[in-house]
């Protein structure tokens, strides 16, 4: 085994992290759940809804049974909602076409929905001990430093030749740890390092300049407007389509042309008083989001239940509604 696996697995077995939620067991449907949450999410604001979501979905059977608002539901304010309509089409395609059985390797895995060729690693590694290599955001980082390797084919190839022979879920979840407890962005601990003696950055001064940052595009805006529509202690909220931004989720109906009109033609009630609240942004990976809330007091209701993807929520209620995060801080500042 290369000097640097071995002293990784040492390491991590006193010093990694240990009492996660979806360690200690070799369930890949909670494995899969997890690595798929821990994606774009940092562990401590992953793991409240990990927990939540195995209590309303204990195992694969009762993910694919549900309908997937509820899916979208829990997985409100984790953001890339991507990532949960392809974990709720993954548990069909297992639970389905797979006959309940996860595949047991890394190829297998990266044939379901959402899952990468890293993802795949990772549940293959843990659930099923197979040698897979994973490359997540923390152990490019990692690699960049320690080795001076940069390039994605060539980080791709390394990782491949240090796997070990044995103990590859604490060779796996020691990369993961190191990159997240002690190999951080800034302010490495460099000196409480397992293979810092082999470091190639820190031997040439170079930590803090490596990985060198992404040379990143200035991200376009796009603006919206939000019908904040209130009547009798209610606010009206409308389906977005079930692909794209948002996809699925609860959110404010966005009017084409003026809001008057729009509403009159389009939900059939007249507005008053319409004013214009504190504009609302929120940054996505290839955009930002610049969304000028217009709250309005409808004069005729419209029916309260759920009807052709719009529905009129109390106040109080429509925070807990499947809504993605910034629709819900501005709920919460309605109420
Ligand atoms: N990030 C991605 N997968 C992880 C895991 N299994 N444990 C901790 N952090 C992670």
């Amino acid at each position: 085994m290369r000097a640097f696996s071995r002293k990784l697995v040492a390491w991590q077995r006193r010093h990694g992290r240990h009492g996660l939620p979806w360690q200690g067991t070799r369930d890949p449907y909670r494995i899969w759940l997890a690595e798929v949450m821990l994606q774009q999410t940092q562990v401590e604001a992953a793991t409240p809804y990990y927990l939540r979501f195995l209590e309303r979905f204990p195992d694969l059977a009762a993910l694919a049974a549900a309908p997937v608002a509820e899916v979208l539901r829990l997985w409100s304010g984790l953001g890339y909602y991507a990532r949960a309509r392809n974990l709720h089409a993954a548990a069909r395609v297992v639970a389905g076409d797979l006959g309940g059985c996860f595949p047991d390797t890394a190829e297998g895995l990266q044939n379901l929905p959402g899952v990468g060729r890293s993802t795949a690693a990772a549940v293959a590694a843990f659930a099923f001990g197979r040698r897979a290599a994973i490359l997540d955001g923390n152990v490019k980082r990692v690699l960049a430093r320690h080795f001076g390797v940069e390039g994605k084919d060539e980080q791709w190839a390394l990782a491949e030749s240090l796997l070990p022979w044995r103990g590859i879920e604490a060779y796996t979840q020691g990369l993961m740890d190191l990159g997240a407890t002690l190999c951080r962005r800034s302010n490495p601990g460099c000196g409480r390092c397992p293979v810092a003696a082999s470091c190639v950055a820190l031997r040439q001064n170079r930590v803090a300049e490596l990985p060198a940052p992404n040379r990143h595009k200035p991200v376009p805006m796009r603006t919206a407007t939000w019908l904040v529509l209130l009547h009798q202690g209610r606010v009206l909220l409308q389906r977005r389509p079930p692909s794209g931004l948002w996809g699925g989720l609860w959110a404010f109906p966005e009017p084409v042309g003026a809001a008057a009109g729009y509403c009159r033609r389009q939900l059939g009630c007249s507005i008053a008083s319409p004013c214009k609240l504190d504009v609302v942004t929120h940054g996505f990976t290839h955009f930002t989001l610049v969304a000028q809330p217009l709250r309005c007091v409808v004069k005729r209701a419209l029916p309260r239940a759920e009807s052709g993807g719009r529905m009129w929520l109390d106040l109080e209620q429509a925070p807990h509604a499947a809504v993605p995060a910034p629709v819900r801080a501005l709920l919460q500042r309605l109420g």
